[in-house]
């Protein structure tokens, strides 16, 4: 049987949670995949930096965008991060050189998701993000195929794990860890591979914006338009905030909201009051959890790790699994044309 061969750019927190997994679970991902998934080639900036795991059985490739036309690969697997640079000269040319993209880079899909499916479409290939929103959740999945026979009216929830994870740790009790100081905790989740490489992209909301951007294309059918997205985050948020909140029967959270109105469609990130009877306000850590509301489904609640190496992992290999399949469609609801005729109201017109 022929394997499904995998060129790999980015060896950190995720990279380096791909090759684990692909290690260790081998065998039965090679069973439900109907054929082995092997890395042949890998790149990153720093050759001789120590991973942890063992790349001497990989080819290392300096230049990483020659992995898109690496003989020996069938897909490449982007987890370097930025809406632009490398990464997208990386997506560019596999997808014109016919080959399957497997990415965690939610700043470029939201950026240039539009044109990368179409490039995927014209090549006649696969284009797949699973692990750029929610991490380990499979809620792209669950909103695209799970949800597609739905016409959805809202959708939002908690997209980013490091916003989260600081507002849980500010606001727990002192004899439980908590009541931390909001720059000790954001080293914390950057130590932990939480946070993006630039944390203000999480602690603005750009982050999470990017996430919605993606998961409103997807729910409402429109082009990805993270420039439509009214964003802030929760650097002004202190201490005395989130008492206050509590005193009054609520918790902080960042949420995404995309919603379909009279003017169009509406997406906005800040941080919330959630009422602490509400599911959301006991979403806690680098967790993630994501609402999704259809006509015919009613209410939907996807939640689980939004971050880190493990669950990240999981969503990229769940993606090779799909294309060792042969099983892959639109990379967004429909294909790029139609999706490229529906765009967000944009925030000056409401
Ligand atoms: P890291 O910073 O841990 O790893 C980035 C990797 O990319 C490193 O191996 C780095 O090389 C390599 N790299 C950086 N610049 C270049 C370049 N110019 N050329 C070649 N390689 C380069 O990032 P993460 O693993 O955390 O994130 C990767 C992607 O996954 C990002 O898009 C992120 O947004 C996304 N993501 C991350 C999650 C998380 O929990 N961390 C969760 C979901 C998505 P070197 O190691 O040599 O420096
Ligand atoms: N920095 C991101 C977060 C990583 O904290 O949610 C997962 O996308």
């Amino acid at each position: 049987i022929k394997p499904l061969r995998i060129a790999l750019a980015g060896l950190g927190t995720v990279g380096g949670g791909v090759v684990r997994l692909l290690d260790q679970n081998s065998a039965l991902i090679a069973r439900r995949a109907g054929r082995p998934i092997e890395i042949v080639a890998v790149s990153a900036r720093d050759r001789s930096k120590d991973r942890g795991v063992d790349l001497s059985r990989f080819a290392w490739i300096d230049d990483t965008t020659a992995l898109a036309t690496h003989p020996d690969a069938d897909v490449v697997v982007e987890l370097i991060g930025g809406s632009d640079g490398p990464a997208l000269t990386l997506a560019r040319a596999t997808l014109g050189a016919g080959k399957g993209f497997v990415t965690a880079n939610k700043a470029m899909i939201a950026h240039h998701g539009l044109e990368l499916a179409r490039a995927a479409e014209q090549a006649n290939t696969a284009l797949k993000f699973e692990a750029a929103v929610a991490g380990g959740i499979p809620v792209i999945k669950g909103l695209r195929e799970g949800m597609a026979a739905n016409e959805i009216a809202r959708v939002y929830g908690i997209l980013n794990g490091t916003c989260n994870f600081i507002l849980s740790k500010m606001e727990a009790p002192r004899e439980q860890g908590g009541g931390r100081d909001f720059a000790d905790v954001l080293a914390e989740a950057q130590a932990l591979g939480f946070a993006e490489s630039d944390p203000t992209f999480d602690i603005d909301g750009v982050d999470a914006a990017h996430k919605l951007a993606i998961l409103a294309s997807i729910a409402f059918g429109t082009q990805p338009a993270f420039g439509t997205v009214a964003a802030s985050g929760i650097r002004h948020v202190i201490a005395a905030d989130i008492a206050e909140a509590a005193a009054l029967g609520y918790r902080i959270r960042l949420l995404g909201l995309a919603e379909d109105g009279p003017y169009g469609l509406f997406q906005r990130v800040h941080p919330h009051l959630v009422p602490i009877s509400h599911p959301l306000a006991h979403v806690t850590g680098a967790t993630n959890a994501v609402v999704a509301e259809g006509n015919f489904v009613g209410r939907l609640l996807f939640q689980g790790a939004g971050a880190g190496d493990g669950p990240t992992a999981s969503a990229v290999v769940a993606d090779l699994i799909d294309i060792a399949r042969g099983e892959y469609g639109p990379a967004f609801a429909m294909p790029a044309e139609a999706l490229a005729q529906h765009q967000a109201a944009d925030p000056g017109e409401r």
